[in-house]
């Protein structure tokens, strides 16, 4: 049976920490794709040493030609700048929407069939410019935010509680901004929810604590933005789809009337498994909750409408 094969697009901070994830748990076979002569042949030569040592045989090489990406099954796109201090994620709209139509035009044309997972930011938007650049269906179209945003959420929750993360669950939904929706009712500890174990002073600043989760990691980095947690958070959604495994998790989609959104990639618990996003898991949401969704998906509506034609 021929490998999986999975090309990452960007051979940055996520990128190659991605690809280093994805080859030493040996779930596929790797190209790692940059548009600079020499960084993914370095990087892709240097995970291939580390192959013995680590005990994997999974193959991994870099590239700048995309003929080398040919007949992926998973495509990951990190290509783009990254959030500078006091930069908003809005500002990189028109460069990485530039670099992102690009470098996807290029890849889905080697790997038609292939699912897209895309992760540069402002992401949400840039779901939507790699969506038209490929052509593909919604099914095979997804964005990483959700993940992340509810791992941190997830992290908060355990340390204020003293509590072990493997016990905590969240739920992130919205756009992955300042607007994004931590939905602290359906976000548990061993099945109870949140709202019943902290006082709401204390939830209202794990929520806050989480929408701000990229900016405290760029304030602290000073020179980029956080990566170990991203990379962490897209080997989680290639090991859902590759492996088939149906996993309920928080994923940018293109809404179709689901939770009253139509036409626009925003954040929603789905079902993934080998065919992409299977299936929108729709779940109630309170007025209040319902009215913040609504919020951030106009803010994610705002900037799509600031793309360049
Ligand atoms: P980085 O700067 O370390 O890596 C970006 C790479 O893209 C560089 O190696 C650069 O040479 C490459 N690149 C630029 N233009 C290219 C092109 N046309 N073709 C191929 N490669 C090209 O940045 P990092 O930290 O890896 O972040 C990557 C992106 O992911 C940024 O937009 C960042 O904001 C975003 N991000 C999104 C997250 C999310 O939750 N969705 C989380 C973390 C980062
Ligand atoms: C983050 O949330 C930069 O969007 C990125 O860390």
């Amino acid at each position: 049976m021929a490998r999986n094969k999975v090309t990452v697009i960007g051979a940055g901070n996520v990128g190659a920490t991605t690809a280093q994830r994805i080859v030493e748990a040996g779930l596929a076979d790797v190209v790692l794709v940059d548009i600079v002569e020499g960084l993914p042949q370095g990087k892709g030569l240097d995970l291939a040493e580390a192959a013995p040592v680590v005990r994997h045989d999974a193959a991994i090489i870099g590239t700048n030609d995309y003929a080398d990406t040919a007949g992926s099954d998973i495509i990951v796109v990190t290509s783009g700048i990254a959030r500078k201090p006091g930069m908003s994620r809005d500002d990189l709209i028109a460069t990485n929407a530039a670099i992102v139509g690009g470098v996807v035009k290029a890849a889905a044309e080697q790997s038609p069939n292939a699912i897209l997972i895309v992760v540069t930011n402002p992401l949400d938007v840039m779901c939507h410019v790699a969506c038209k650049a490929s052509g593909f269906p919604r099914e095979r179209v997804l964005g990483m935010a959700g993940v992340l945003d509810s791992a941190r959420f997830r992290t908060f929750i355990a340390m204020e509680l003293g509590v072990s993360v493997a016990d905590v669950h969240a739920f992130v939904l919205g756009g992955h901004g300042d607007t994004m929706v931590p939905l602290s009712r359906y976000s548990t500890v061993a099945g109870v929810p949140i709202t019943e174990l902290l006082p709401a002073d204390r939830v209202t600043a794990l929520e806050q604590r989480t929408a701000n989760g990229g900016a405290e990691i760029v304030a602290l980095l000073k020179t980029g933005s956080a990566f170990y947690a991203p990379a962490a958070s897209t080997f989680e959604m290639v090991d859902a789809i590759l492996r088939d495994r149906k996993r309920v998790l928080p994923c940018a989609t293109l809404l179709q009337g689901e939770f009253g959104v139509d036409g626009l990639f925003v954040g929603v618990p789905v079902v993934l498994g080998r065919n992409g996003m299977e299936r929108v898991f729709e779940i109630t949401l309170t007025a209040d909750e319902q009215a913040a969704f609504n919020k951030s998906a106009a803010a994610v509506a705002e900037l799509v409408k600031a793309l360049p034609a």
